[in-house]
């Protein structure tokens, strides 16, 4: 497996890859790898000849505030793991390969951005749907692989491809999640041992509204609000949302009929969680 730093090179690769004829699937992370990343890497490698899986902390989807910094990064780990998934090359280029001085240019998606992670993080797709560009661009994929544990960037980028015309198709994986239901995510490592149980609060609460549905109960309002109360007991949990919105349009409901994502964010001490799931009445 070759790890790939300079934007160059990696068009090279991918250059003479396509040039034999071979199909490119691309797995775009921020590294520190767990087995939801290695599921995208080994699902790429049933469908495309060729996989590159990009490692890269990307500053512009971080806000100010954020965990840029302290984000895990561990190369030569990730590079061990990625290796044995199939995965072909690593691009694992710096911030300032990607953002030279100078740089302007971005990639903003109105409409669907304005709500959920978009609210409580301003110009965070901005920085994904411009990542997520430039990586399209030099890596040139036929297919690129994302997870439904984002169900919102998702979304986010099949409006970017089908607007933009973008010429590759996007192959969404479900939530990968640990034994006891946690989604796994690389800030889970930010957990003590005490957050790491009150973090189950967050497939908890999914998981009764998924049964509230199942008795019948089908006002999105009560059952957004019983998934509050329910996280509202862990006293290690603090809200940042709990939203239902009709799926895959994410507008507003007011009856779970068809399909519905209930998407929430929680503080668990200082770490962020994201979870969801789409109910079905
Ligand atoms: P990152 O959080 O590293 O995730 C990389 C990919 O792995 C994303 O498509 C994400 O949805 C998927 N993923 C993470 N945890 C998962 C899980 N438990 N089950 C299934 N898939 C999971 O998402 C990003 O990086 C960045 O925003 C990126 C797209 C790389 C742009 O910088």
């Amino acid at each position: 497996m070759k790890i790939i730093s300079d934007i160059q090179e990696m068009q090279l690769f991918v250059r003479q890859a396509k040039e034999k004829g071979m199909s490119i699937g691309l797995v775009p992370t921020m590294g520190s790898l767990h087995e939801g990343h290695l599921t995208l890497m080994r699902q790429a490698k049933k469908s495309c000849d060729v996989v590159v899986a990009s490692i890269f902390v990307n500053p512009t989807q971080f806000g100010p505030t954020e965990d840029f910094a302290k984000y895990p990064r561990d190369l030569s780990g990730d590079s061990e793991q990625a290796a044995k998934a199939g995965v072909d090359a690593i691009f694992h280029p710096q911030p300032e390969e990607m953002y030279p001085a100078g740089y302007s240019s971005f990639i903003e998606i109105n409409g669907i951005t304005q709500k959920l992670c978009g609210l409580s993080r301003p110009g965070h797709f901005r920085g994904v749907a411009t990542v997520v560009t430039k990586l399209f661009n030099i890596v040139q994929p036929d297919k690129a692989f994302f997870g439904q544990k984002d169900a919102q960037q998702v979304l986010v980028l099949k409006r970017m491809v089908t607007d933009l015309n973008m010429n590759v198709t996007l192959e969404v994986v479900p939530i990968v999640r640990e034994k006891d239901g946690l989604a796994m995510s690389s800030r889970n490592a930010f957990l003590s041992s005490e957050e790491r149980k009150a973090a189950l609060v967050l497939s908890q609460s999914l998981q009764l509204a998924q049964k509230l549905v199942d008795q019948g109960q089908v006002n999105a309002q009560n059952i957004k609000e019983q998934v509050m109360l329910k996280i509202q007991q862990e006293k290690l949990a603090q809200i940042d949302y709990v939203e239902v919105y009709s799926y895959p349009q994410l507008e507003n409901l007011d009856v779970i009929g068809d399909k519905a994502l209930l998407a929430l964010a929680v503080r668990i001490g200082n770490t962020r969680l994201i979870d969801n799931t789409i109910l079905e009445g």
